[in-house]
């Protein structure tokens, strides 16, 4: 939402009650905006996909994307019925919200959706910013490619704002939830080589980029969610990072065959390479990062 301080806006959103959606729900509701979640559950301030196809977007003023089936989910097989899910959790839902706002009577006057960096091709040493070229040579580039394009909305007022997020990082959920029991057993390691960057992100500073991206009426287009430092993170420092936070000194590295086989190939692709990546427009877009070091964030999230 975006309201003067004596009203309080509202925005809708949809995947309000994953991991990112519940940081930054409570960002938002602490900034004084009421939110409402789209949600295949029912519940108090929610509403369901359906309910929002039939009755259209309730009155407000942001709209905000985070849906999406767990894609490293590691009790799901990697199958053709689970990647049609990956992808229509996505793209169907981000659909479904634009079209809602292309059919709202009264616009809301931002639309943001959360994506991915697997836009970018990963490599060792290419730096990206949100000006280069992705989005068409493999299986995530080519669903971030569909998702950014479900989003648009051909001339509608509403503000449109894509955060292509790197790994993110924060208690309960994410990645470092799958990671801190190995870790604790001091069994955790790099992956693979261990060479291949790392792109992370603190939850704070997710929840805050989208609030930014809400609250500011300059803020329009891509905007690359990463730390600033996180072109300088290897999978291997990482892994040295965590282990330090939490005060274990053994660093036992995953073999890539191990990692394909508990995840399948394509979806090993994404702990076993990766991208380097620079939030250029985010810091001109005037975002101050809260956790720009990988120390830092981890001391927060583990310490
Ligand atoms: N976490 C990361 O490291 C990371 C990195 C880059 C990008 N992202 C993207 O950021 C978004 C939010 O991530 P997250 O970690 O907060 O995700 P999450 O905790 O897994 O939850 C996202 C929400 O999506 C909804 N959802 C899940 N499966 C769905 C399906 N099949 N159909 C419709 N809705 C479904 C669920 O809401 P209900 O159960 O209420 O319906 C869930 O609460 C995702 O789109 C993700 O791809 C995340």
């Amino acid at each position: 939402g975006e309201r003067g301080p004596e009203g309080s806006g509202v925005s809708g959103r949809g995947g309000g009650t994953g991991f990112v959606g519940r940081a930054l729900t409570q960002l938002l509701r602490s900034r004084g905006h009421q939110v409402t979640h789209v949600s295949r559950q029912g519940g108090t301030d929610r509403i369901s996909w359906e309910e929002l196809s039939h009755s259209g977007l309730p009155p407000c003023d942001a709209v905000v994307n985070l849906a999406g089936e767990n894609v490293l989910n590691p009790f799901r097989r990697w199958s053709d019925a689970f990647s049609r899910e990956v992808i229509s959790s996505r793209v169907e839902t981000t659909k479904t919200l634009a079209k809602a706002i292309a059919a709202a009577e009264q616009a809301p006057r931002a639309w943001v959706l959360v994506t991915g960096v697997g836009y970018y091709r990963p490599s060792p040493t290419a730096e990206y910013t949100e000006d280069s070229p992705g989005g068409d040579f493999d299986f995530f580039s080519r669903l971030v490619s569909s998702w950014e394009a479900a989003a648009l909305i051909p001339g509608s007022p509403a503000r449109g704002v894509v955060v292509r997020s790197g790994v993110v990082l924060g208690q309960d959920g994410g990645a470092i939830s799958q990671m801190l029991l190995p870790f604790r057993l001091g069994l955790g390691g790099p992956l693979g080589s261990g060479l291949q960057p790392f792109p992370w992100i603190h939850i704070r500073d997710l929840s805050g980029i989208v609030c930014h991206a809400l609250e500011k009426e300059s803020v329009q287009g891509i905007l690359n969610g990463v730390a600033p430092s996180s072109p300088a993170t290897s999978n291997g420092t990482f892994a040295q990072e965590l282990a330090a936070a939490l005060g274990r000194p053994a660093l036992v590295p995953v073999p890539a065959w191990a990692v394909r086989a508990v995840f399948g190939a394509e979806r090993a692709v994404m702990l076993l390479e990766g991208q380097r990546v620079l939030p250029k427009r985010t810091l001109e877009s005037g975002y101050h990062f809260i956790f720009p070091d990988l120390a830092g964030a981890l001391k927060d999230i583990v310490g």
